[in-house]
């Protein structure tokens, strides 16, 4: 195993734009663990199979092939292939995506491609349960929280930075409904690692929860 990060916290937290520059300055590899559930889900939709069609989603699992590729400075999320990063964050895979990711051998496999992926690189992964389940022998755990207004907020300009305009309220709606699912379902529920690091970054920017991290990474580097 490589140097292992994990960044843990609910939706809209900042992880994915933390994980990114943390990656970019400290050269790591940044895993986005929630893209991987999110294309498990496009998937399940595109093939119109329901959450409880356990056989049907053990298939798809079989067939299914996740990878992350740089583009231009940019991850991109490809299934089967196709680019599918836009498509992964449509309203339609927002609302399905937490019950999918309660199923267990959904989470076995993210799992275990997840481990896969950090086997020879040093990576910065964020997800809902990187420090709990994935790597509970993380080098560095930091759990990334902020209160929902200020994470459905953040959620909705990221949306419209990329053309999707979901109204706000719908996105906090959102926000609290899959906070409930992700933190209450039976297998590896999102909750703080006791190890791990608290930060609330509601009133931080995101240039000040980078550096906090930073030297935490920093410390541990060459402890
Ligand atoms: O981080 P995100 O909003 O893109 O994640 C989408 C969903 O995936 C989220 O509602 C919970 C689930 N998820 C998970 O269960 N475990 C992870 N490690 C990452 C995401």
């Amino acid at each position: 195993m490589g140097f292992i990060v994990a960044v843990d916290g609910p939706a809209g937290s900042g992880k994915g734009t933390i994980t990114k520059k943390i990656a970019e300055e400290m050269n790591l590899t940044s895993i986005d663990t929630g893209a991987m559930y999110r294309s498990v889900t496009l998937a399940m939709l595109k093939r119109n199979i329901k959450v409880d069609e356990i056989d049907k989603i053990s298939n798809l699992l079989e067939q299914i092939k996740i990878e992350f590729k740089k583009i231009e400075n940019d991850q991109k999320v490809f299934l089967n292939g196709k680019d599918v990063s836009l498509e992964i964050r449509t309203k339609q895979v927002n609302e399905n995506v937490s019950p999918v990711s309660a199923i267990g051998i959904v989470r076995t496999k993210m799992a275990d491609l997840q481990r896969e992926m950090a086997k020879t690189i040093d990576v910065i992964m964020e997800g809902r349960d990187i420090g709990t389940n994935v790597f509970p022998n993380a080098d560095v755990k930091i759990y990334l929280d902020a209160t929902p207004e200020e994470r459905a907020k953040r959620r909705y300009l990221q949306n419209k930075e990329n053309g999707i305009e979901i109204p706000f309220e719908e996105i906090l709606e959102n926000v609290k409904q899959r906070d409930y699912i992700d933190s209450t379902r039976e297998i590896a529920p999102l909750k703080k690692a006791e190890d791990a690091i608290y930060i609330d970054s509601s009133n931080m920017s995101i240039d000040e929860v980078v550096n906090e991290i930073k030297q935490i990474i920093i410390k541990k580097r060459t402890e």
